[in-house]
């Protein structure tokens, strides 16, 4: 059943803001009562490059740049109340981004109100204030070319008469709302906002007028948002700033103290494995003049989510959300992957699960064979996958390359599983129980990693045995330092 279509008439919004505007946070400012949230905002010709992923692990839907940036990700309980905001000068990209998104958001705006050169320089943001012509074609473009609501935001031009003729130039393009921010391209966020421009514009038009700008003096707490609104005669309140600082200020309950919404936003950013960089970076917004403080410093200092989490004394909880991700990447992978050797390019691959006792490895045992082949040493090539921060490695053994086809969540294991490939590919022992000796490893080595209480793990672990499939997909030859795996 289709979605019904966002309304943008009398809500509360949190605004487009760059680096703040992450799932994290609007999904916390969701939790707290806004109606409407917009991402951050994201340039076209970034966007266009992207490829829509589905992310069973996270369950989310992810854009992901060619380096493997994700660049965009939204999931099923935002999906009838964000609007993606983009950056644009371009009517056919504009469009093509807008496609690309179309399924996954409620709405798609424009922003034309960015100041910053590296917005204006490409002809986007506010430079777009001066050529209403081109902010036409967009949007016309993208209100004929898309199913869901386009909207705007803009800031205000040098004389009222100005503005109320650009707004209502952008009304006839069908658009479903426009955000006004009430200062002039030229002012900066410490200047007073000009309420009368927006009542101006508001009552010019019947499409909503989103009014913003308010947080600096106007809009503390929720109560202020419906002075904001009466202020400025718009229909609709968007807030950037307040919301940064303390998200509850959508909340009518009154404003929470900033402990608990800094809490809550940091389980977002667990839940969801946002960037190190970005949640640090939003928490310290918050923090703002206590970023100096014992916590401030701590969150300063950390480098991963890990280290945040200790500062917030939330390691439990980030403990048990890794342990459950890794458990969903695990079923996911088990249930699509058969255990059995495949050709990619000239890589073999199978699908690996963690199976194997942690103190005699597959990577020795290759290593040991490999001395006894005489061949050189194995090479191990990993990567990372950042849309999960999981790992797949690629070990070369004379001349010929092996990986396992599932993502581990450390280098450690994806080196481990490579090697595991490449034993069982060549039908060497890796150190299984009932497998034979295969004097790889010398019993000294053997008996004193593995006794007692290590030896009784190794026995409860459910070991896999060598797949059928290694000799029936594969041909393999063993002969000496002489071996081939190809498909048949
Ligand atoms: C912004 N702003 C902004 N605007 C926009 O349309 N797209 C964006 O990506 C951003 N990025 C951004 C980042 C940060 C950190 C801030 C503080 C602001 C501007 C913002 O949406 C808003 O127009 C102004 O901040 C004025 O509103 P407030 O803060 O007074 O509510």
């Amino acid at each position: 059943m289709a979605s019904p279509r966002l309304s943008f008439r009398n809500i509360t919004a949190l605004a487009p803001m760059v680096r703040v505007g992450t799932l994290p946070m609007r999904l916390l400012a969701l939790d707290y009562g806004a109606d409407v949230v917009y991402c951050e905002e994201l340039i076209d010709l970034k966007m266009v490059q992207c490829q829509r992923v589905v992310n069973t692990v996270l369950q989310t839907v992810d854009f992901v740049a060619p380096d493997d940036r994700v660049m965009f990700r939204t999931c099923e309980r935002e999906k009838d109340r964000v609007v993606f905001q983009m950056g644009t000068a371009d009517p056919d990209r504009a469009l093509a981004v807008a496609r690309l998104v179309e399924k996954d958001v409620a709405a798609v705006d424009v922003n034309m109100g960015c100041p910053k050169e590296y917005s204006t320089k490409g002809g986007m943001g506010a430079a777009l204030l001066s050529d209403p012509d081109k902010i036409e074609a967009i949007l016309k473009k993208l209100v004929a070319g898309v199913s869901i609501p386009v909207t705007c935001k803009i800031r205000i031009l040098p004389s009222l008469q100005e503005t109320v003729d650009l707004v209502q130039r952008i009304e006839r393009t069908g658009v479903a709302a426009v955000a006004v921010h009430g200062r002039f391209k030229e002012e900066r966020p410490r200047h007073p906002v000009h309420c009368d421009y927006i009542q101006a514009v508001a009552q010019a038009v019947s499409v909503p007028v989103i009014a913003n700008g308010g947080s600096l003096d106007l809009v503390k707490t929720n109560a202020d948002v419906a002075e904001f609104k009466r202020a400025s005669g718009a229909s609709s309140v968007m807030l950037a700033r307040a919301a940064m600082w303390n998200a509850s200020v959508f909340s009518s309950q009154g404003p929470l103290p900033l402990e608990k919404v800094m809490e809550d936003y940091l389980k977002y950013a667990i839940r969801y494995d946002n960037n190190a960089f970005n949640t640090k970076y939003c928490l310290c917004q918050m923090l703002r003049d206590k970023v100096e403080s014992p916590l401030g410093k701590q969150v300063q200092a950390a480098q991963t989510n890990t280290e945040i989490s200790k500062a917030y004394g939330l390691q439990t909880f980030y403990q048990h959300t890794q342990e459950e991700l890794q458990a969903r990447r695990d079923t996911s992978q088990t249930s699509s992957q058969p255990e059995r050797p495949v050709m990619d390019g000239d890589v073999t691959t199978m699908a690996i699960r963690r199976e194997y006792p942690p103190q005699i490895t597959p990577k020795m045992f290759l290593l040991e064979w490999s001395r006894k082949e005489k061949l050189e040493q194995p090479h191990y090539d990993t990567v990372e996958r950042s849309q999960d921060r999981s790992f797949q490695s690629t070990v070369t053994v004379a001349e010929k390359k092996y990986r396992s086809s599932l993502w581990e969540k450390s280098k450690k294991f994806a080196e481990q599983a490579s090697a595991i490939v490449c034993l069982r590919t060549l039908g060497i022992p890796e150190g299984r129980i009932g497998e034979e000796d295969s004097g790889l490893v010398s019993k000294r080595k053997r008996e004193g990693k593995i006794n007692g209480s290590a030896e009784e793990k190794r026995k409860k672990l459910h070991v896999a045995s060598i797949p059928e499939t290694v000799s029936s997909g594969v041909a393999v030859e063993t002969n000496g330092d002489h071996h081939r795996a190809e498909q048949p």
